[in-house]
């Protein structure tokens, strides 16, 4: 009975994916045609480009980008006349009409298409926030949920040479039952915010792959490559020409082969990220990949790369684009924010509180830089509805899916800051056991919360962290709770044998704002905060990882102050306009410190 209810709401739930394929693994090594640029778009408040006077789902919608055929033709909405916005980008930053906007706005692209023979189409979003429905020449080609998880369709039915109009609903409306839920403290940036795409590929095709060292082991490679298409079984060859390496295995009836292997590999690190062209050649495709191979793993309260314990001297990151800010979407935008995390002296960055766009992961591999990637299961999630935890479950694998084969993830973490209850425990768990699932390899963690077990000492005792590898916490001594020297008298207790990240910490300043270390916004402050919380953690033996909050200010609805914070958080250690405040070479001091150790 309970499995008849889930499966109805679920049938009933407004957004789960439907007809979408699995996920195209590395569209960077393959033939694509960019669909970015300007698209048409209508701001659609009351939704009416979907639903009809009485609220039903209309047959004749926007989807349709209907024409007057004649003068009498009544038409009350024209894709080609009613302003653009550019894809990809969010739209609150680039017109002042939209900042506070949430709700729907339709985009419209239109192109040509010459398909050739024996190939077949899907066209690929990076990332459109929060829902998204996608038709293409006024056939619903399908649905996703989640504002910062790739998704792809097949339109190679639907596709035509030329005259195709690619059109998609979406919405960025907050709602109870979504991840994230109603309350975050980030701007909800709404839009087609990631790169868009048609990718071609051949009728049986590389689907994906997972090709990594196996956990604990420095020369011993495990995973799968999976075809799609109707020649699944065949021979695949996996090429690591600079280790001079190749081998055939032979897929099975599903298109599925499991590959197993040793190889001499020169492994990544910070240090030295080796990064390898590897080559998945099919009969009939081949992909191109940069992959890097490490092991990680913990043992006792140590975290091990490649076999040997290692701090993490991280930052956590928000997708916000430096200096021009809105949601950061290009390599650049990821250079300029990975740079400034290099410049504090960071191997290891916490990028907050939902996967960033590809780029990040990309050259966080290239640059050596370790990452732990969330998805936003954050605050006050709806624990006992099933609809929420697929939706979860769904980000989860979407974003292993998409970052398998990256070196520099070490991390997946599976929430931040929940409030403890039996049915956060399960909804949680539940997350755990679906990574471990996909993926045995990385460790697992989750930004927990502590208490007071006396004035002076906190206890992390989150039942959640008997089922991760790291333990991830959050406090504010110094900011929310007291004065920076708070921090001198307090000490830190686990009931884990487990390495911890402090994984948030800081306070707000205003760039440029003086005045002494007991005056709030004040780089004096933050600056206090800093020398006082390091001073503290480095007496937590336990401690194997830093990632304070957080690299720099971002935008925050829930920051009004008017002249310190005008909708900014500010407890970047580098302001809004790229300007390093003094709590910067604090923490530069101690990871330069560390980095002699
Ligand atoms: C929380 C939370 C962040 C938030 C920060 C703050 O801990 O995880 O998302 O921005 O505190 O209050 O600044």
């Amino acid at each position: 009975m309970a499995k008849l209810l889930i499966l109805l709401l679920l049938a009933l739930a407004p957004c789960v994916n439907a007809q979408q394929t699995d996920l195209i693994a590395n569209t960077e090594g393959r033939k694509t045609i960019n669909l970015n640029g300007q698209w048409q778009i209508i701001v659609d408040p009351y939704e009416s480009g979907f639903y009809n006077y009485r609220y039903q789902p209309s047959n004749d919608g926007y989807f349709k980008n209907a024409k007057p055929k004649t003068k009498s033709e009544l038409i009350e909405y024209d894709f080609d006349s009613s302003g653009s916005l550019n894809v990809p980008g969010d739209w609150n930053t680039q017109t002042d009409q939209l900042f506070f906007y949430e709700g729907t706005v339709w985009y419209k692209r239109s192109f040509d298409y010459a398909r050739k023979p024996n190939t077949r189409v899907f066209v690929y979003f990076g990332g459109a926030n929060y829902l998204a429905d996608v038709y293409l020449n006024g056939e619903k080609i399908g649905r996703h949920e989640g504002g910062f998880t790739p998704f792809n369709f097949e339109i190679t039915k639907l596709v035509r040479d030329s005259g195709n109009f690619l059109v998609v609903k979406v919405d960025n409306k907050r709602r109870r039952d979504a991840v994230p839920t109603l309350m975050t403290d980030w701007w909800n940036y709404g839009g087609l915010t990631r790169d868009v795409k048609l990718i071609e590929t051949p009728t049986t095709f590389v689907n994906d792959y997972f090709i990594q060292l196996q956990k604990g082991s420095r020369k011993h490679v495990t995973g799968w490559v999976k075809l799609a298409g109707d020649k699944l079984n065949q021979p695949v060859t996996i090429r690591i020409p600079e280790a001079g390496f190749s081998r055939s295995f032979t897929t099975d009836a599903r298109g599925i082969a499991p590959i197993d292997f040793s190889a001499d590999l020169k492994l990544w690190s910070p240090e030295d990220p080796k990064l390898y062209d590897v080559g998945i050649e099919a009969e009939t495709d081949q992909v191109r990949d940069r992959i890097g191979f490490r092991s990680i793993e913990t043992r006792g309260t140590d975290i091990l790369l490649n076999g040997r314990p290692i701090f993490l001297r991280g930052v956590c990151i928000h997708e916000e684009a430096p200096i021009r800010g809105g949601r950061a979407y290009s390599r650049e935008d990821a250079q300029t924010l990975l740079g400034w995390a290099k410049d504090l002296g960071a191997n290891f960055v916490r990028l907050a509180h939902y996967p960033h766009n590809e780029w990040m992961i990309r050259e966080a591999d290239r640059l050596g830089i370790m990452v732990w990637s969330e998805i936003p299961v954050y605050w006050t999630i709806e624990w006992e509805n099933p609809v929420t935890l697929e939706n979860a479950r769904n980000q989860l694998g979407e974003m292993i899916a998409r970052d398998k084969n990256r070196a520099a993830v070490v991390i997946w973490s599976v929430a931040n800051e929940t409030p403890l209850s039996d049915a956060r425990l399960a909804f949680l768990k539940n997350l755990v056991s679906h990574a471990r699932s996909l993926d045995p390899g990385r460790l697992l963690s989750a930004a927990m919360e502590r208490h007071y077990i006396n004035d002076t000492t906190q206890m992390i005792d989150d039942p959640l962290g008997e089922y991760l590898d790291v333990l991830g916490c959050n406090e504010y001594v110094g900011w929310y709770d007291g004065l920076p020297e708070k921090a001198d008298h307090l000490e830190f207790k686990s009931k884990y044998q487990k390495p911890l990240v402090m994984s948030e910490f800081g306070g707000d300043a205003l760039y440029g704002n003086h005045g002494d270390a007991l005056t709030r916004w004040t780089e004096e402050y933050q600056e206090s905060i800093y020398q006082h919380q390091i001073a503290m953690l480095k007496k937590i033996p336990f401690l194997r990882g830093t990632s304070p909050w957080i690299l720099t200010d971002f935008r925050s609805p829930r920051r009004p102050l008017p002249k310190i914070q005008d909708y900014w958080n500010r407890k970047g250690l580098i302001s809004s306009r790229g300007e390093k405040k003094k709590a910067f070479y604090v923490l530069q001091a101690w990871y330069r410190e560390l980095q002699q150790q």
